[in-house]
């Protein structure tokens, strides 16, 4: 199926669309975008400028619900290596490349949730320049993390310095103590079980004790347990609860006395009450896979075509969608490439907008690899548009 002839089969559609009144409204002139199929917007994917495509989501000219609704941007545009790429040309002025990324990400900024987030992933060519104009656009509070990747496993001698990882800059528009309100949390897969048949449920115990570092007077004073033992907090360290609290937790049976009664108190974590664990800022390659799993993936799938160079893991993609999004959630992806994005955002039942400038990379691996998860019918539809 060609996207040329997909064209001309939405013609009439097209027009409808492009005489809306939707596109008389906002100020920014919008480029006559062309729905080529729609079976559901619930998730589109759009052939064209990434700058075009953002005005064309924002004007609503693509349909209504765009606007503040976006709850994961992720971005993985050329990094500016200097190189040449089958599918993408990976040279540009630095100051060229940073004004097109500044210029997007304002664009963007209406179309997010109020408890979005942003994820730019990049290599050491720009990331650092690339914070800055992150930090003019969202705020220096809107920073969250920075992820390292572990991209590759093997040694490149040909280098000063054999770089094995790319770094994923996430930003959360309301500020990371919101967004930590929001964001899941990493399966926590950690053994719980039900010795005393707590009728709360199998749980695990944790330490009792914190830094003394920010203690108040009330954190140290002087355990008795269960037998008549009693405890000091460790040299350097307070307990995380004051006596009165403990003694409450204790009367709720949310305290473990190890050693039949003698130990130093524990606090009982349920399996039931777990919100997950916080992502580590390091995400080794054996956890999400690294580039030359999801090249050689590609190559499997596709042995026809020139290997995509650049694509990223779904494992890696399925992971940041999980933690920065709910099923239902919508999900941004302005530099598409392969279709990574969108296959793990349907995969996980997530809504999802992918551009991708190249419309040869969208008919040889985008399309095929969307058709591949839609063939077992459970999930909806998706449009693909045109914006010129
Ligand atoms: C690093 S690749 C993305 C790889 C993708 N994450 C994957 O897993 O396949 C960057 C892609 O962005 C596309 N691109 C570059 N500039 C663009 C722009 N201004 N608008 C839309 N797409 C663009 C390139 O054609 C290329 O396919």
């Amino acid at each position: 199926m060609s996207l040329d002839s997909l064209d001309m089969a939405s013609a009439t559609r097209s027009q409808s669309l492009a005489t809306s009144d939707r596109l008389s409204g906002p100020s920014v002139p919008a480029p006559a975008p062309v729905l080529v199929r729609g079976e559901s917007l619930d998730s589109l994917v759009i052939v064209g400028e990434a700058g075009e495509a953002l005005t064309a989501l924002t004007s609503g000219a693509l349909g209504e619900g765009y606007l503040n609704s976006v709850k994961l941007c992720y971005l993985d545009p050329p990094y500016n290596t200097g190189e040449r790429f089958a599918y993408y040309d990976d040279r540009q002025g630095s100051h060229d490349w940073l004004e097109a990324l500044r210029g997007n990400l304002l664009k963007l900024r209406p179309l997010l949730a109020a408890d979005a987030s942003v994820w730019l992933h990049l290599d050491d060519s720009e990331q650092h320049r690339a914070r800055v104009v992150l930090d003019e656009v969202f705020g220096r509070e809107a920073f969250v993390a920075t992820v390292i990747w572990q991209k590759r496993l093997t040694r490149d001698n040909r280098t000063a310095f054999s770089s094995m990882h790319d770094y994923i800059h996430v930003y959360a528009p309301g500020g990371p103590r919101a967004w930590k309100k929001v964001r899941n949390g990493l399966a926590d897969d950690g053994a719980f079980s039900n010795p005393d048949n707590d009728p709360r449920g199998p749980w695990r115990s944790a330490p009792m004790t914190v830094q003394a570092g920010h203690a108040t007077a009330s954190q140290f004073y002087t355990v008795v347990t269960p037998t008549g033992t009693r405890h000091e907090p460790p040299a350097g360290r307070c307990w995380t609860f004051t006596a009165e609290r403990l003694a409450q937790l204790d009367r709720d049976g949310r305290v473990y006395w190890p050693r039949g009664g003698e130990g130093k108190p524990r606090l009982k974590r349920y399996e039931c009450e777990s919100e997950g664990l916080a992502p580590f800022t390091i995400w080794g390659a054996s956890e999400v896979g690294d580039t030359s799993v999801a090249k050689k993936s590609l190559m499997r799938q596709f042995p026809g075509h020139a290997a995509f160079d650049t694509p990223k893991p779904v494992a890696l993609l399925e992971r940041i969608v999980q933690i920065a999004t709910d099923p239902g959630d919508l999900v941004l992806d302005y530099y598409l490439g392969s279709g990574t994005t969108a296959v793990a955002s349907q995969a996980l039942g997530r809504r999802w907008v992918g551009v991708e400038r190249n419309a040869d990379v969208v008919e040889a691996f985008v399309l095929p690899r969307l058709g591949a998860t839609f063939e077992d019918g459970s999930h909806g539809g998706y449009g693909l548009a045109r914006v010129r």
